[in-house]
């Protein structure tokens, strides 16, 4: 058998043309003489066919129920015709009046019209040449690795691969979380949990499925949770927090009282990027205003379980009952590369939120779900968020002591007691543009956040994550940003 280049690549056979036979039949063996006429009409509907291989005798006796002798029959006698050519055990071929286009030249189609977006502020998650002094993350070296590879590992070899998945979510592991909650004062029914890939989907799936577009959030908010409900669609705006002070509740109520919201997206503990955690007082005022303003929350609690002593401060969905979406995940605590969190619904909101699943990943991965539930099941998650808020806390002390002793003057930070963020704020006069670039020159890499804010940034500073630095680390960081503060300081 010869070799066929197409589109650049050598070949063994050349693709065949689609043929679809049988659409008037009804299924009804075709004659030889149906066959020769469909065929026929095929390849004289566009000269684009010319050269082009049909489909194998095999294959076409195949699909159409017929047997292979009916196929070659039809064949010789479009051949005979003239209308088709075999080729030496290639098979058979339209006649060739010039070179076969159908496959090789694609037809350049327009292309698709996107929103302006852009990928910006992109770091790596680990520069090796670089210390990322603004990530939210956790520091890969503290998490268990090693124990998350030990449930794989069981879970492969018993019950082994799921076959089917839950489109929910592993059952086991929801009534594992529900029990969690439990214990935090979250009360919420196994039935009404949705397992998520990372928080990040459960936010997409409410913002699908939800019918009033007006939504308002923290300004700065988290900037990909702020990106993707302006990619789906909502009209959002920005309720101001100062790091320092938190909220405005006079602002609050007017801008409340202005959009009228059908949904507000808040991070109760540790927001990213300022870190700030609210206040009992500000969470009873928010469901109150909820009340008043009629809308529905979306608790985001990623920073529940960073805070020291496995304590807990009762959040939106506790103080404000079950009409409170609630979301969480393990990504930032198990591992990133996870991608496991979780919706807690209730009877109402669980349907349609179900449906946004299903349409848009349908499942997460039962491997993932049923090694958590192994990590979980052990032991391993209590054990490791005691480790890991210990490790925590001795580099969020460690950090306030290194600006503590080298911030200049004018240089304040925020003092959040658990999360992986704190927010340095500088005097106006620092350039920030220029000191990131100037400490990226000397590799130290850190986020503006400029894309958090509504507008203009109220806040003049970064954030700082101290969960992802060694001590060497930070020192170096640390070192380096205070000099050059004080560079463009004076
Ligand atoms: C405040 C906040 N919420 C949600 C997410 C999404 O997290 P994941 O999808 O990894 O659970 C992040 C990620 O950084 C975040 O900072």
């Amino acid at each position: 058998m010869g070799q066929f280049f197409f589109k650049e690549c050598i070949i063994e056979r050349p693709p065949y043309i689609r043929f679809n036979l049988d659409t008037k039949n009804s299924g009804r063996h075709l004659s030889i003489e149906q066959l020769v006429t469909l065929i026929k009409d095929q390849i004289l509907s566009d000269h684009h066919f010319k050269g082009c291989r049909l489909p194998p005798v095999r294959a076409l006796a195949h699909q159409l129920g017929l047997s292979k002798n009916t196929i070659q029959t039809a064949y010789d006698e479009l051949r005979a015709q003239g209308l088709v050519e075999s080729r030496d055990r290639s098979g058979f071929f339209v006649t060739r009046g010039e070179k076969p286009r159908l496959f090789d030249n694609p037809i350049n189609v327009p292309a698709l019209e996107f929103k302006k977006i852009s990928y910006d502020e992109f770091i790596r998650f680990k520069d090796h040449d670089a210390i990322n002094l603004s990530s939210v993350f956790i520091d890969p070296r503290i998490l268990p690795k090693d124990k998350l590879t030990a449930c794989f590992r069981s879970v492969l070899k018993s019950p082994g691969i799921p076959e089917f998945h839950d489109h929910q979510g592993m059952p086991a592991l929801r009534k594992k979380i529900a029990a969690r909650l439990k214990n935090r004062g979250i009360e919420v029914d196994m039935d009404h949990i949705i397992l998520t890939s990372g928080s990040q989907q459960a936010l997409d799936l409410v913002t699908r499925a939800l019918a009033s577009k007006v939504v308002g959030t923290e300004d700065p908010s988290y900037h990909l949770g702020k990106y993707l409900l302006e990619m789906n669609g909502m009209k959002t705006f920005g309720l101001p927090i100062d790091p320092f002070i938190g909220i405005d509740a006079n602002i609050w109520q007017k801008r409340l009282a202005e959009h009228r919201p059908g949904l507000v997206y808040l991070t109760t503990s540790f927001q990213n990027p300022n870190g700030y955690s609210y206040s009992s007082l500000e969470i009873s005022s928010i469901v109150n205003w909820a009340k008043e303003f009629n809308f529905g929350i979306l608790e985001d609690d990623w920073g529940a379980e960073m805070l020291s002593y496995s304590e807990f401060k009762p959040g939106l969905r506790a103080m404000g009952g079950s009409n409170v979406l609630y979301m969480n995940s393990f990504t930032k605590k198990v591992l990133p590369s996870l991608r496991l969190g979780y919706i807690a619904a209730n009877e109402k909101t669980i349907g349609p939120l179900m449906m946004a699943k299903r349409v848009s990943t349908i499942a997460v991965p039962g491997i993932i779900e049923a090694a958590l539930f192994e990590f979980l099941d052990r032991g391993y998650y209590d054990a490791h968020l005691k480790y890991v808020q210990k490790e925590l806390d001795i580099r969020y002390q460690y950090c306030l002591s290194l600006l503590r002793e080298q911030m200049p003057e004018e240089v304040k930070w925020t003092t959040p007691g658990g999360g992986p963020v704190l927010w340095l704020e500088l005097p106006k006069r620092v350039n920030l543009d220029q000191l990131l670039v100037k400490l990226k020159a000397q590799g130290v890499l850190i986020q503006l956040s400029k894309n958090a804010f509504f507008s203009e940034p109220h806040s003049h500073g970064f954030k700082i994550g101290y969960a992802f630095l060694s001590k060497a680390e930070m020192e170096i960081a640390v070192e380096k940003v205070a000099q050059e503060i004080r560079k463009l300081m004076s």
